[in-house]
């Protein structure tokens, strides 16, 4: 595929901001970490990372030390593998595929029971940024961070605080609030050829996005109002979506970005059943399909006024032109 200013191949060195490691305290390596896309905007929204997490050496409880972050929200994507998640005196075993999901001041650990496919998007968090700093640094002092003490001073410099070793009791993933599973989604509406899935609400992101998938059926596409004022970034794990952004034509599949700039022109057409994040999270999804769906049951008439779709769209910030299925 050529290149092109809107898609990025997760798997493709290529496409990796700032390669760079964790360690363990003896030395070995904890995480192959880079940066795929830099925050952006008002609330250092649209951060996005991948990781391949090591297996751990030791699986104890006991030495499970927490930390938390006193502006930033992290999501995680777990799409390899198994983990035990630790948050806040609780403790579960996480299989992927699933999505973790931390608000601030919220004490979490890990310990990867697996190599594990762990992808990060990052609000307000200023982790990503000092990435730009640390990669000078490692050019320069390569073993930098498996010393001890300098590993200390760059945590100390991001909004990361480290806490004790977590006391917890264990619980199903089910009663996990913290854990969601894209096969029991908080919310679902059926758009006929595309299913909307709610993972993540507005009000666990302070209010300032919220997180979608759409599970698409081949034949489905989305047209955007001409001169769309969104930026966007989507997360694609599943299929091929063909989209079109101003003249650049390409197919988007499995561990892709498409990243979008305000005011470009764009649509897509579904080709192979796919599996769609909309990471950016700006439309209200929730609202508008609640009201819409409503709208339907309650006030057909409405419902079939151009004019008053047009209005429902424009207060919950959604641009799409129209919706079809072939
Ligand atoms: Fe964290």
């Amino acid at each position: 595929m050529a290149k092109n200013p809107y898609y990025i191949n997760i798997k493709d060195p290529e496409y990796w901001l700032f390669p760079t490691c964790g360690y363990n305290t003896d030395g070995t390596v904890s995480e192959e970490q880079r940066t795929i896309v830099m925050p952006e905007g008002m609330d250092r929204n649209f951060t996005f990372t991948d990781s391949l997490m090591r297996k751990a050496a030791d699986l104890s409880p006991d030495t499970v030390f927490t930390h938390e972050h006193h502006a930033g929200y992290e999501t995680f994507f777990v799409e390899t593998g198994s983990m035990d998640f630790y948050i806040n005196g609780k403790k579960t075993r996480v299989d992927a595929p699933r999505i973790i999901h931390m608000q601030p001041y919220q004490a979490h650990g890990f310990v990867f029971r697996d190599d594990v496919q762990f992808r990060g998007a990052f609000l307000d968090w200023n982790c990503a940024d000092d990435s730009v700093a640390t990669n000078i640094l490692e050019q320069h002092y390569p073993d930098a961070k498996k010393d001890p003490k300098v590993f200390a001073l760059l945590c100390e410099n991001i909004d990361l605080h480290m806490r004790e070793r977590s006391i917890f009791r264990e619980v199903p993933v089910e009663d996990m609030v913290e854990v969601k599973d894209p096969a029991r989604p908080a919310a679902s509406f059926d758009l006929g050829g595309a299913v909307m899935k709610m993972l993540v609400a507005r009000w666990e992101y302070g209010g300032k996005k919220e997180l979608w998938c759409a599970e698409m059926q081949p034949g489905f596409s989305v047209a955007w109002e001409d001169y769309t004022p969104a930026q966007d970034l989507y997360y694609i794990t599943k299929g091929k979506v063909r989209f079109k952004i101003y003249d650049e034509e390409f197919v988007a599949g499995q561990d892709s970005l498409v990243k979008i700039p305000k005011y470009a022109s764009r649509s897509l057409v579904v080709e192979e059943e796919a599996v769609m994040y909309d990471i950016g999270g700006q439309t209200r999804w929730l609202a508008l399909l609640e009201d819409l769906f409503s709208m339907r049951k309650y006030d057909p008439v409405r419902a079939a006024d151009p004019a008053q779709i047009a209005a429902l769209k424009k207060k919950f910030g959604c641009f799409v032109d129209k919706i079809d299925m072939k």
